[in-house]
């Protein structure tokens, strides 16, 4: 650890003043969120990204994170994202290819022209465009369920008869549709991108109401229903708060469920002395619980850990692009070509838009 990386961070910054704005997202290590000037859940990021006006955003985050802003943001502006390995493991398990011909698949089973396409923020820009391309939109982990039911209402057609494509994470998917629209299980299909016709049969799409892509986040996945019960053996009276990205069993045991944003304020809201256990990522359950020394505040289980692309981004990063900006080079920016970016646009603001 270089102990000079912070000032070297401080006096960048300080040198680049309102020309930069460093977006952090709930994710990312203490060395790198201290330097955020905007700290969020992916929802309040694009709403940040979306008003900046710093001719220079540094995203602290993932990939499909920085493209959004890019989208969002001025053509003038200028997206960095300090490594660009910073991937998602979700967002990569769909590709727009396999979108378009899912698409056809849909077309095939004549069920397209009832469909409404909604993507996870986790997906690219690619995937983002397609949607905004066929009427579809965006959501987050935060506004989940009432993008899903726009989408239901713009189905054509709307009613019992609308279906919604859900790319690309089943989970959040499934426990939007259940536990938020109050569909059944059996409403919903898995669309196995690597199968032949997404494994599924005409007739398994014309009854499904949500096609669910095959996609998960394999930090989330890894929490499972039996960690909830031994905490709530070791630790009676604590209260589970868990993100949507966990599979439904998971969430069906739990408290709460909710954003990275909402798991902070249900922290922040909770008594002095209350016993949380949490299942999301792991730097941001440790950093609560530094902040809350009043509560205790735990990890669901120790071992599931953090998010590895996440936390690519480090202070050295951090500090490379920083220093670049103030010897006036850009380094390691995300842009979004002109016709990609005019679809994923729409898709965009048909979710800041919603209600909530
Ligand atoms: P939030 O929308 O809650 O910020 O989550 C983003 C994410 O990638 C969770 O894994
Ligand atoms: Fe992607 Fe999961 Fe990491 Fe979120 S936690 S950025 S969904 S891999």
């Amino acid at each position: 650890d270089d102990p000079t990386l912070a000032a070297r961070a401080r006096d960048a910054k300080a040198a680049l003043g309102e020309r930069v704005m460093v977006l952090g997202h709930h994710y990312q290590r203490d060395q790198v969120i201290e330097f955020a000037d905007a700290r969020g859940d992916s929802f309040e990021l694009s709403r940040q990204a979306a008003t900046a006006e710093a001719p220079y955003l540094v995203f602290c985050g993932v990939h499909f994170m920085a493209e959004s802003a890019s989208i969002l943001g001025r053509e003038d502006q200028t997206v960095i994202l300090p490594d660009l390995a910073a991937g998602c493991s979700m967002a990569d398990m769909a590709e727009g290819r396999q979108v378009v011909d899912a698409w056809a698949r849909l077309e095939r089973a004549g069920v397209a022209a009832q469909t409404v396409p909604l993507t996870y923020m986790n997906s690219t820009a690619a995937i983002k465009s397609f949607c905004g391309e066929h009427g579809g939109a965006i959501c987050t982990s935060s506004n989940a369920p009432a993008a899903m039911r726009w989408a239901f209402e713009q189905a054509p057609g709307g009613g019992d008869d609308g279906k919604v494509l859900f790319l690309p994470d089943q989970h959040l998917g499934r426990n939007t549709a259940v536990l938020s629209l109050g569909l059944s299980l059996d409403d919903c299909v898995v669309y196995d991108p690597w199968q032949p016709d997404g494994g599924l049969t005409d007739e398994q799409l014309r009854e499904a109401r949500v096609i669910l892509w095959k996609g998960h986040c394999s930090v989330h996945a890894r929490f499972q229903p039996s960690m909830v019960e031994r905490i709530r053996a070791e630790r009676p009276g604590v209260e589970v708060l868990v993100h949507p990205e966990c599979r439904h069993e998971v969430v069906l045991e739990a408290d709460r469920v909710g954003s990275t944003g909402q798991i902070i304020r249900w922290v922040e809201q909770a008594p002095a002395g209350a016993t949380v256990a949490i299942a999301t990522e792991l730097n941001l359950v440790k950093r609560l619980a530094e902040e809350h020394p009043d509560k205790d505040v735990v990890f669901l289980d120790d071992t599931v850990c953090f998010c590895a692309t996440m936390n690519r981004i480090d202070l050295p990063h951090l500090v490379w692009v920083l220093e670049a900006l103030v010897a006036g080079e850009v380094v390691n920016e995300v842009r979004v070509d002109a016709t990609t970016r005019r679809w994923a646009r729409v898709a965009l603001e048909r979710m800041l838009a919603l209600p909530g």
